[in-house]
């Protein structure tokens, strides 16, 4: 497999211990950590990623997302794999729960990557989310604010379900 490239934003800190679990369940593999606040330039050269971004306003991307959006939109994902990672929080934001996912995956959707680990909205409670296509969430939705005791389970079987679709 060739090497996976985590990209992830932060704003209050629980995002970096989401992809410290992350990184734990790709243990063995070859994998590199990019904070987005440091840009995106290594972006292009991957043809693995994981994609990981809290949801802020009111379903918005992450500031430091925000700020290279522009340039996220240009990239050409064209033969790349893409997993999508939204973490927020159901119950206080249940009107745009993970809504930043979906600013990731329009991008990559619309500029060729394929789009692995979809997952069930089973065992999630919240009015309306913009992460959804069909009836599954577009990646995988996390809460450390109200369910953080599934979330190593939740890793393990993304990364479990998404490792033998990269390259
Ligand atoms: C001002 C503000 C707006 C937020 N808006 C949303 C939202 O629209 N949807 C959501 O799911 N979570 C929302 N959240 C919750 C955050 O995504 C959640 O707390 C997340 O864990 C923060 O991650 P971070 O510590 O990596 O920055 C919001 C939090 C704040 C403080």
């Amino acid at each position: 497999m060739k090497k996976i490239g985590i990209f992830y934003g932060t704003t209050s800190g629980i995002t970096a211990g989401i992809v410290d679990e992350i990184e734990f369940y790709l243990r063995g593999e070859e994998y590199e950590v990019f904070d987005v606040a440091n840009g995106i330039d290594e972006m292009a050269g991957l043809d693995n990623l994981i994609l990981v971004s809290p949801t802020y306003g009111v379903g918005e991307l992450q500031r430091d997302w925000e700020a290279v959006y522009d340039t996220f939109k240009n990239l050409d994902f064209t033969g790349k794999v893409v997993g999508i990672v939204g973490v927020g929080n159901q119950f206080a934001f249940g009107e745009s729960y993970v809504g930043a996912m979906r600013k990731l995956y329009d991008v990559v959707e619309k500029n060729g990557a394929k789009v692995v680990g979809f997952t069930s909205t089973v065992g999630y409670s919240y009015e309306e989310t913009e992460a959804i296509v069909g009836d599954k969430f577009i990646g995988l939705a996390l809460d450390e604010s109200n369910q953080d005791n599934e979330t190593p389970d939740r890793i393990k079987a993304w990364i479990e379900e998404i490792k033998p679709l990269f390259n």
